[in-house]
């Protein structure tokens, strides 16, 4: 494998950068002048309806972020991504949650080995297993030691291993099974634990414990404790078969699920070659599989896979994840963006701009490429979110007339989850009709702004005129599709990861290590002697900290 290329080498980012240095944007004169644009820049990847015509982009940058991708070596390094080759170095991994969501039979030229392995024969193994259990749980065929059946799944772990299937089980509310509900315990904040399981009944809770290494502080805590407080509450008789019939495990470490008392009969296994924030369509996805059923997970992988298609075999430059990506790029590196709002037209995507936190900032949140060199550009933005409308109520303010370029992502569905009709004076309004005239509004409101013109002639007064100027050319990106159906669903996460792929890819780094959670925490052990009351071990901390631990010791109750 030859080293990354350093982006600002190339020639495309010096084209790119005289091409920044007289840039002025003009959505509105752009608009006006060619009637072509909306077309040219509007996209179909799978289901998705994507218009990128509100864009800070022309013609000539378009064509420079295309070289940049061209010089980078973008297609090359998506490909080798999917032949399942060691593109993440320092971990020396292969990369393949595309084959999370193979077709059992891909043919052979899509079919990825992994030490000659063939994994997409694996990966079906374990999914046929998945599918087994949940319909066990969900028939109620499985039930707890007392014969009863379960009533709730309580997924345990955090990360990876919690943000998907949270965003997954919230999105696809109306999917899920009468009478079966899902909980999911994440944080170390004892309040989590004690919270979620509040008011459930023993008998009738399933625990999952998700956990890609079986290491995690977190998990392995609130995993005992939920044990502990299923023990606690049942009877005597009861407890010796309990954690065999209340506790299941999804890992790839069978080893330790075995050591903490998990039957490894009811123990699900992935690979590492998924990293844990591309896990949620693994086994990691069981507390989803047992909420919606196996018919709409595979559904679900079947929108991932459309996508992995789209990206995979489209030309870069009507390549939807490919151009969104570059788009990004030249956001952050050219026009000085250093963040990007995602906002989702749909209450149940609410936990959608978490999950991509994730995603996106543990993927391209490094200073140094693949080959240990520091970067010399600005990499992964902060991306961040909240649905429609409630956000325009918040924080647009500051997108429409703030000083700052936000990008921002606008997604929206044509066809409701809960039609609703609102009904004043015996006139009857399609209140999803008027959700998306917001979503339309925004873009139009962020993209042409209102001219002092156009403010003065609404006869306001001179001296108020500045303040109620919206200066447009904000850029934003709008996806649509028919309805948040599972399928969709997975395209448009499979859309995000290669997004972040793509801004990788051009900045040379690994997307897929995630060594700055590290340090945190091994401190975390090394402090936890200190708030624990052992004076050697608070004596080797800094000043600062020394200082919090004596507060915290001066207010304990
Ligand atoms: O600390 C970060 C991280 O390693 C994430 O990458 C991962 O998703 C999460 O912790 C949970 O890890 P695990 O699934 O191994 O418990």
């Amino acid at each position: 494998m030859t080293g990354p290329v350093d982006p600002s080498s190339t020639g495309a980012w010096a084209r790119l950068g005289a091409l920044a240095a007289e840039f002025e944007p003009d959505l509105r004169g752009w608009f006006e002048a060619d009637p072509g644009r909306v077309e040219r820049l509007t996209f179909t990847a799978a289901d998705l309806y994507v218009d990128l015509s509100k864009s800070l982009v022309d013609d000539r940058v378009l064509g420079a972020l295309l070289e940049l991708a061209d010089e980078v070596g973008l297609a090359d390094r998506r490909d080798a991504m999917f032949r399942g080759d060691r593109i993440n170095v320092t971990e020396d991994r292969a990369v393949l949650h595309t084959a999370l969501r193979l077709p059992a039979d891909a043919g052979p030229d899509e079919r990825p080995s992994v030490d000659g392995e063939d994994v997409v024969a694996e990966v079906h193994e374990v999914l046929d297993r998945v599918y087994d259990f949940a319909d066990r749980v969900r028939s109620g065929a499985w039930t707890g030691v007392t014969g009863e059946r379960i009533r709730t799944v309580v997924n345990i772990g955090i990360g990876g291993s919690d943000l998907g299937p949270v965003m997954a089980y919230e999105a696809l509310a109306p999917y899920r099974q009468d009478g079966l509900e899902c909980r999911f315990i994440s944080n170390i904040d004892p309040t989590d634990a004690a919270t979620t399981l509040a008011g459930l009944d023993p008998a009738s809770t399933l625990f999952i414990v998700s956990s890609k290494t079986f290491g995690t502080l977190e998990t392995l805590t609130n995993a005992r404790l939920c044990r502990a407080w299923l023990l606690d509450g049942l009877s005597d008789q009861d407890k010796t078969e309990a954690v065999a019939r209340h506790f299941v495990a999804v890992s790839t470490a069978l080893d330790k699920v075995a050591e903490f008392g998990i039957d490894t009969d009811n123990a699900f296994g992935f690979w590492d070659w998924v990293g844990g924030r591309y896990s949620m369509d693994s086994a990691i996805g069981l507390s989803l599989v047992v909420a919606i059923g196996p018919e709409r997970f595979a559904e679900m992988l079947g929108g991932f896979h459309a996508m992995d298609e789209h990206f995979r075999r489209t030309d870069l430059a009507h390549n939807v994840p490919a151009l969104m990506g570059l788009l990004n790029v030249w956001y952050t590196n050219f026009l000085g963006a250093g963040t990007h709002a995602v906002l989702p037209y749909a209450q149940l995507l609410h936990r959608f701009p978490a999950y991509l936190q994730q995603l996106t900032m543990e993927s391209n949140g490094k200073g140094v490429r693949w080959d240990g060199s520091p970067v010399s550009t600005d990499t992964g933005e902060v991306f961040w979110g909240e649905p429609g409308t409630n956000g325009q109520h918040a924080f647009y303010q500051l997108i429409h007339q703030g000083t700052r370029l936000v990008p921002a992502d606008f997604i929206a569905f044509v066809n409701p989850a809960y039609p609703l009709q609102d009904t004043v004076d015996g006139h009857s309004t399609d209140v999803h009709q008027l959700f998306l005239a917001n979503f339309l509004a925004q873009t139009r409101a962020l993209a042409f702004g209102k001219t002092a013109e156009e403010v003065r002639a609404e006869g306001t007064a001179e001296a108020v005129v500045p303040a109620r100027v919206f200066p447009g050319n904000r850029p934003t990106a709008s996806i649509m599709a028919p309805a948040l159906t599972p399928s969709v669903l997975g395209q448009l996460v499979a859309l995000y990861e290669h997004i972040t792929f793509t801004q990788g890819a051009v900045w040379g780094i690994d997307s897929f290590d995630q060594w700055g959670v590290e340090l945190g925490k091994q401190l975390a052990q090394q402090v936890a002697a200190a708030v624990a009351g052992d004076t050697a071990a608070a004596g080797e901390q800094d000043a600062s900290t020394q200082q919090l631990l004596g507060y915290y010791w001066r207010h304990r109750q």
